[in-house]
């Protein structure tokens, strides 16, 4: 099976980040994470829990909060380990996703500036020629934001904006939660459980 990386930045969306691990883990990936400072401090508030930057107690934690135990393994790093394995593009992943993504991340990125593992890991993504998925979410827009993201899509990354659609009729949060991980995880590569896909308005009917 594969092995992707996830970045976990400060933007919120962390039940976003959180229902990725679940698809990624649950097909039987493995997953190598990190978790910005912000990006703890958005779970903390919009998920009730604290991770507290020891790897294996997040590791067993997100797991919790993803309530998956396998068959995928997970492996969280710490945001400053720059030695840690996905810090090279001599260590061989299938890919990366940052969900969600700040704004200040994907202007990092978009600048080549590895301030952190998470910048240094996309980074990697992005020179190694694999795939890069950011989730970025700010509103409105402001012109540098877009143009970081022009930059982006230029250099090979993809934007997936997590904006659900309605025209399948989400009936609770978690299908509009879903409406977007299927998604990330469609253009990873991965199958989800949970993604519907449109058949067509007849069926709607
Ligand atoms: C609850 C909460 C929600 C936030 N939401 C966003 C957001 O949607 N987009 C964004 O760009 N920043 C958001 N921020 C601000 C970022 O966390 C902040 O810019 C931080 O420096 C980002 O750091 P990072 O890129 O290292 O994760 C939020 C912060 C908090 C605490």
């Amino acid at each position: 099976m594969g092995l992707f990386v996830l970045g976990m930045a400060g933007a919120t969306g962390a039940p976003y980040a959180v229902r990725t691990l679940e698809g990624l883990i649950e097909a039987g990936h493995d997953v190598s994470a990190v978790i910005s400072d912000a990006g703890r401090r958005v779970f903390e508030i919009e998920m009730g829990t604290t991770l507290s930057g020891n790897p294996e107690a997040d590791a067993a934690d997100l797991l919790g909060l993803a309530n998956v135990e396998g068959p995928g393994n997970l492996t969280v790093f710490t945001i400053n380990d720059y030695a840690a394995t996905i810090a090279s593009g001599s260590h061989k992943t299938d890919g990366m996703v940052v969900v969600p993504c700040s704004m200040g991340a994907l202007a990092r990125i978009a600048n080549g500036i590895s301030s952190n593992l998470l910048e240094r890991a996309a980074d990697v993504t992005l020179k190694e020629r694999r795939k890069l998925i950011l989730v970025p979410r700010e509103m409105p827009l402001g012109l540098i934001h877009l143009r970081n993201m022009v930059s982006l899509t230029e250099a090979g990354a993809e934007i997936i904006p997590p904006a659900p659609g309605f025209y399948l009729r989400p009936e609770s949060m978690q299908d509009l939660i879903d409406s977007v991980v299927g998604r990330i995880l469609d253009r990873l590569g991965v199958e989800a459980s949970f993604l519907k896909r449109w058949t067509g308005a007849e069926e709607m009917e």
